[in-house]
């Protein structure tokens, strides 16, 4: 008699041993920032496309869902461009955050839902206040439903002295207990409840991608609208 186990159409893949590390940091403190994380060829597409992309593809980011331009500029001041899998380099990060999504949810229940992103542009001296990606409470009134942010930089030779870190903080702390550098290559993830965090102007052009992993919140026939 043969007995016959259902292990599943688990894929190994490349990735792995850094899947690995950021669901055991998450599962250990919540947040987890690795140099050197993301696949070369990955940076590269993306590197590669944010040096060709013409400034007219970034817009004045928002804030929240209501824009008030003033208020804006106030705790904001990057450029953003969403990524829609226009180009091979966005496909293959649509494709690689998907897969991290699959690792995760695996791993530690998540059950993470969809994925938005899109590039970010500080130009020098822009900031991003202290905030959160998503609030605490009623999931139904906070219309974001992000639980994981991802944060990847692209920034080749980024010395100390540029600025631009990503302070991440614990609420209701006023001293950050982690000041990330945005150097090329580096991947933070976090709880997007958990960590306020504010990007430091620099003095020199910033670039990144911003991601948030969200819950599916469609109820009573409505669709959860993407953003
Ligand atoms: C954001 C954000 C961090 C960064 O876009 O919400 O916090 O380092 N970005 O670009
Ligand atoms: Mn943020």
């Amino acid at each position: 008699m043969s007995l016959a186990i259902d292990v599943g159409t688990y894929d190994f893949d490349g990735d792995d041993p850094l899947f690995t590390q950021i669901a055991d940091n998450l599962r250990d403190k919540g947040w987890s920032v690795i140099p050197n994380a993301l696949p070369e060829h990955l940076s590269e597409q993306l590197h590669q496309q944010l040096l060709s992309a013409s400034a007219q593809e970034f817009v004045p980011a928002g804030v929240g869902r209501a824009v008030d331009y003033t208020l804006n500029r106030f705790v904001r001041r990057d450029a953003i461009a969403w990524i829609e899998g226009d180009t091979n380099a966005e496909q293959q990060w649509l494709q690689w955050s998907n897969r991290l999504r699959l690792f995760l949810n695996r791993r530690l229940f998540l059950g993470l839902f969809s994925f938005e992103s899109h590039f970010s542009h500080y130009p020098s001296g822009a900031f991003y206040k202290k905030h959160v990606d998503a609030f605490k409470g009623n999931p139904l009134k906070d219309s974001t439903n992000r639980v994981l942010s991802i944060v990847a930089y692209f920034n080749p030779s980024w010395q100390p002295e540029d600025g631009g870190e990503l302070a991440m903080f614990h609420e209701e702390e006023v001293d950050p207990f982690l000041c990330v550098t945005p150097a090329y290559g580096t991947l933070v993830v976090f709880l997007s409840e958990e960590f306020p965090h504010e990007v430091r102007a620099a003095n020199r052009d910033r670039f990144s991608i911003a991601g948030w992993y969200r819950v599916n919140n469609s109820i009573n026939q409505q669709i959860d609208p993407p953003r």
